[in-house]
């Protein structure tokens, strides 16, 4: 597991989302704001599944997460967005960071997904893009419906 950690790390009074001018409200305003991030992932490239999980501000990913999507080749890679939040649901919003990693595979839509007590027979294959509809072999055992 690794954590995104700011390299400036966010006080309590930064993270205050009722005042408009509070530095997490700043970035969140701003299209272009990619903060910091104090530590590498070390090689990203024997990952084939990222799970990307942020709490939701201002009814979006924070701006950290582009700097996360965008230091990476995440070409290829499953991503699989989730988030905590107060009440707003993961909405629309998380769509528009599939455009900072346009070539990896998002997971964010209707997936379902079965676990069969027998491995079916896998020949592995890298797949293209996924699309709604697709039917995939996750492991040896795992049927996964998009
Ligand atoms: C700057 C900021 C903006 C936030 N905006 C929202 C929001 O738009 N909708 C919402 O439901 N929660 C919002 N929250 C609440 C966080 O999503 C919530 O505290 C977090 O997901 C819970 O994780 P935690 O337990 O680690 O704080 C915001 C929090 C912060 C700090």
């Amino acid at each position: 597991m690794y954590e995104i950690v700011p390299e400036q790390p966010f006080t309590s009074t930064d993270l205050n989302y009722h005042d408009s001018n509070s530095r997490s409200i700043q970035k969140q305003r701003d299209a272009t704001a990619r903060p910091a991030i104090s530590s590498l992932v070390e090689n990203m490239d024997q990952y084939d599944i990222v799970f990307l999980g942020y709490p939701i501000w201002n009814g979006q990913a924070p701006k950290i997460i582009s700097s996360f999507l965008e230091g990476y080749d995440l070409n290829g890679k499953i991503i699989v967005p989730f988030c905590t939040s107060h009440s707003s649901g993961i909405g629309s919003r998380a769509s528009t960071l599939h455009t900072l990693a346009s070539s990896a595979n998002w997971l964010d839509r209707n997936e379902k997904y079965y676990y069969r007590q027998e491995s079916l027979p896998t020949n592995a294959q890298r797949l293209g893009n996924i699309r709604t509809g697709d039917l995939m072999i996750y492991g040896s055992d795992c049927l996964v419906f998009l």
